[in-house]
């Protein structure tokens, strides 16, 4: 990333989130297949860690004694969201609790920052991989030094796709299964992995070609949405306009396969 290139103001945001990804993915990897406090949030299938409340507790302090104007939405309630403020933190201190807490290696520390409500600065940190994803508004995406570019997949019949299901999967009828199906018929491969976030950057990296999901929430895509956009790649709803700001809806791809797979949303 040319650091020149990026206003001071920003590149303090982006390097405070660097270190606080960093910090609490030093947490998660020491306590991975660790003896944990696992409760049900939701619903019996939506878990919290002791581990996530301690990374998101550690994020939002510094943030509060580095930045104490800026606003702060977090996962586990520890943020206080003032969306007035001109710099606004939207924090998921662990995606992919259900992977953590069975001892699945797949899962991240994600911090979005917006300024005046638009995504300026984004960092994704994979503890165990070490590997740090990150963007700023027009100065590209990056994983660690190496600049990301999404896949130039331009069929459907050959792109590797990722999804994921909400916690109301075992009540609601709106459950996915109808569009994992079409994609599953269409695409060389479909993933689930359990970790929004790393979807997103995966997407990024081209390692994914495409990813959809439904029902997530703000800290789940904040930083993931603009890794993608910064990588060359198309975020939006499932009807091709822009992302809701809560995250409900999202179906992300390299671009080049985005009509395509929006025809596979329809149900
Ligand atoms: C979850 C993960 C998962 C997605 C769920 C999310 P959490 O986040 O990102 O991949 O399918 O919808 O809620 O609960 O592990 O932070
Ligand atoms: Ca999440
Ligand atoms: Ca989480």
């Amino acid at each position: 990333m040319n650091r020149s290139q990026i206003e001071p103001g920003t590149l303090e945001v982006l390097d405070l989130a660097l270190d606080l990804a960093s910090r609490a993915g030093a947490i998660q990897r020491a306590r991975y297949e660790t003896d944990l406090d696992v409760r049900t949030k939701s619903a019996s299938i939506d878990l919290v860690t002791e581990v996530d409340r301690e990374c998101e507790a550690l994020i939002v302090e510094a943030i509060r004694e580095a930045r104490p104007e800026d606003g702060i939405l977090a996962e586990e309630g520890g943020g206080h969201d003032e969306s007035a403020r001109a710099w606004r933190w939207i924090i998921d201190p662990l995606d992919g609790t259900t992977n953590f807490a069975h001892g699945f290696p797949r899962f991240c520390v994600s911090i979005g920052v917006e300024f005046q409500g638009e995504r300026t600065a984004a960092v994704v940190y994979d503890p165990l991989l070490d590997e740090n994803f990150h963007a700023v508004r027009g100065a590209g995406a990056w994983l660690g030094s190496r600049q990301l570019h999404v896949s130039d997949t331009r069929d459907l019949g050959q792109a590797l796709v990722a999804t994921g299901f909400a916690y109301d999967v075992h009540e609601s009828l709106d459950d996915n299964l109808a569009r994992f199906a079409q994609v599953l018929k269409a695409a060389r491969g479909i993933r689930r992995d359990g970790s929004a976030a790393l979807d997103l950057c995966y997407v990024a990296a081209g390692r994914l070609d495409a990813y959809w999901e439904f029902k997530l929430h703000p800290w789940d895509v904040a930083a993931g949405c603009l890794i993608v956009e910064e990588a060359a790649g198309r975020v939006t709803n499932a009807a091709g306009g822009p992302v809701p700001p809560n995250g409900d809806e999202i179906v992300a791809s390299n671009a080049h396969l985005h009509a395509a797979i929006l025809d596979r949303m329809k149900t």
